[in-house]
């Protein structure tokens, strides 16, 4: 459904100035696959979808989307595609329920198609009180979801979706979910779906495969569980006196699994973080040693890692340190908004 190879963008912002937004990247992705980026702000997201849906050329690589290339043959790549830009879409002036209709009929549809997928769109995303209200009078998690409702009306088989959820409230991050999960299994063929999310728990819940982009590049891929375990282990976590935390640190560097032990201190409480491949596993075995080498175990953590923490290992980063884990909208300070923004001209038709 998608295949790139060494696909880059720069932008020359000035004389001097080079952004190197997306360095070389390689992705395939086959049909009925759904699929979540993450990634930093700033990480080259955006770019790579704005590629992918034709709306700017890649500076060098290739990209083939539904079997067409993105610069020889953009026509064909739109026709197959719905794209859910960060930036809003929709006729201020419009009506919410007649600027779905107007859409679903841009994209081909009969107005009696294009009216019951209005309707059903407008109920699933929890938009039906505002249907007859101007899309200027809507707040900005119901702008959010109306821009989604615009992306599914013509219920594409690849959909690219670039932060569905950012802005919207528990509740319709909730029935955004339903709906997205809802459309892919009800279609006869397998719908493809790529996504962009600063929610690592979604992207961990929903998608099949995470794909971590930084700096322009993907530095892992593969599904949730598996970068998980490879990348960063369950932590355990043990409590001791003060005069045990050492020889506990040794028993731990020596149990089967363990890839790294860490002595913290919380607050004058002396822990032994210990991560391995298999938390549950490991534990009732460090906890036999510590007995039988008569150390005082007062308490035990077992945490599963999250994506995080997987991000930290590559990285040795945080995303949340970045501030983008259930960050708002807000584009940062040095993405040019005006022009990342995509325009309603630009949804692909
Ligand atoms: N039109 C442009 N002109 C110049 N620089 C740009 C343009 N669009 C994006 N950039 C830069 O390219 C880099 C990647 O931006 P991009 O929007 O792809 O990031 P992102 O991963 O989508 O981030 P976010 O999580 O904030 O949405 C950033 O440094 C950004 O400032
Ligand atoms: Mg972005």
């Amino acid at each position: 459904m998608i295949r790139t190879r060494a696909l880059t963008k720069d932008f020359v912002v000035s004389r001097t100035r080079t952004v190197h937004a997306v360095r070389g990247i390689s992705l395939d992705v086959e049909p009925g696959e759904l699929v979540a980026v993450l990634g930093p702000n700033g990480a080259g997201k955006t770019t790579t979808l704005r590629m992918l849906t034709t709306l700017i050329q890649p500076t060098s690589g290739t990209a083939e989307v539904a079997g067409y290339d993105v610069v020889e043959r953009p026509d064909r790549v739109r026709a197959a595609i719905g794209y859910v830009g960060q930036g809003g879409a929709g006729g201020a002036a419009q009506h919410v329920r007649d600027e779905l209709v107007t859409q679903g009929e841009i994209y081909g549809l009969d107005r009696r198609t294009a009216r019951a997928r209005a309707g059903e769109l407008l109920e699933a995303l929890d938009l039906t009180e505002q249907a007859d209200r101007k899309v200027e009078s809507l707040s900005g998690g119901q702008k959010r979801r109306l821009d989604v409702a615009v992306g599914l009306v013509h219920e594409p088989s690849l959909l690219f979706l670039d932060e569905p959820s950012t802005g919207l409230d528990p509740h319709n991050r909730a029935n955004l979910w339903e709906h997205i999960l809802r459309m892919r299994t009800a279609a006869a063929e397998p719908r493809t779906i790529v996504l962009t999310t600063h929610y690592l728990d979604e992207a961990d819940t929903f998608a099949e495969r995470v794909i971590v982009v930084d700096g322009g590049q993907v530095i892992a891929d593969d599904t949730a569980d598996a970068l998980k375990a490879e990348l960063a282990g369950d932590l355990v976590t043990l409590r001791v006196p003060a005069e045990h935390v050492a020889d506990l640190a040794a028993i731990a560097e020596r149990a089967p699994g363990t890839r790294s032990v860490h002595v913290a201190d919380d607050f004058g409480v002396r822990t032994v973080e210990i991560r391995t491949a298999d938390g549950p596993g490991a534990t009732p075995g460090l906890l036999r040693a510590a007995d039988a080498a008569g150390l005082l175990v007062s308490r035990v953590d077992v945490a599963r890692p999250t994506l995080d923490d997987v991000f930290l290992g590559l990285t040795g980063r945080s995303l949340r340190e970045t501030g983008v884990d259930g960050a708002g909208p807000d584009e940062p300070a040095d993405t040019p908004t005006a022009t990342a923004a995509p325009t309603k001209k630009e949804v692909p038709a």
